[in-house]
């Protein structure tokens, strides 16, 4: 039975679905779209992603010169941005994110989802220094159980962590209705939230693994 979803029962959650990324997530949908362009496409979509998740970001004045008369700029206030992809799919989101915000600092968390249990295991994290002073942004293309963004976000919290956004491409309601029990401080941004998840836990219509279909490991 479809689970009844309504994206603006949880306060969390921001729907990113702008006509560009809905266009190129149906083609990334497709079973027959390859690697190729699978990882082209969650590229650009990221980046249109970032692009809105950074829209409310603080600025600062900054006095300038221009080659013609002095003037005041605006530029980013704080730290440099954090980006912790997921391991290993969260990895394909990276360079769309980083084609916005160049400078950006990169740690890694590693988790996979134990095929039987669905339960996550960690098996790596690397973090910038600073992660209590930093905007993290943690993507990761698949919000399915949730049980992998809630780890990862209360490890991220554990180190000190204070502002972390969810950056998720395709969303189940079991997932987004746990990390916003678990974390409801952390805005999750999302695609697409699709109908519900299958008895292996994959989201329904989803588009199948998405680590296996960005590194071609099917
Ligand atoms: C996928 C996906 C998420 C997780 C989502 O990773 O990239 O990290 O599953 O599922 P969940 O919401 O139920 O935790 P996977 O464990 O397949 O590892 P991979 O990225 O290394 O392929
Ligand atoms: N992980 C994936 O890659 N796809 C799903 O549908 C669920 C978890």
């Amino acid at each position: 039975m479809p689970d009844i979803f309504h994206p603006s029962d949880v306060p969390s959650l921001h729907l990113v679905n702008h006509p560009l990324i809905q266009h190129k997530l149906t083609i990334m949908r497709m079973k027959e779209t390859g690697t190729k362009e699978f990882r082209e496409l969650l590229s650009e979509i990221s980046m249109l992603m970032a692009y809105e998740i950074t829209r409310d970001f603080p600025l600062r004045d900054v006095e300038i010169e221009t080659p013609v008369a002095p003037c005041c700029g605006k530029m980013l206030e704080g730290k440099k941005l954090g980006i912790v992809p997921i391991l290993r799919a969260g990895l394909g989101m990276l360079d769309g994110i980083l084609m916005l915000v160049p400078a950006a600092r990169v740690g890694h968390i590693g988790l996979y989802r134990d095929p039987e249990t669905l339960a996550p295991v960690e098996y790596y994290a690397k973090l910038p220094s600073g992660v209590e002073d930093r905007t993290l942004i943690v993507p990761d293309p698949m919000l399915a159980t949730g049980g992998s963004a809630s780890a990862a976000l209360a490890l991220l919290k554990e180190k000190g962590a204070k502002n972390i956004i969810l950056m998720c491409l395709v969303s189940a309601p079991e997932g987004v209705r746990r990390v916003a029990a678990d974390h409801p401080d952390v805005p999750i941004y999302v695609a697409a939230v699709d109908e519900c998840l299958n008895s292996h836990g994959y989201i329904v219509p989803g588009l199948g693994d998405a680590g296996d279909r960005i590194f071609g490991t099917l």
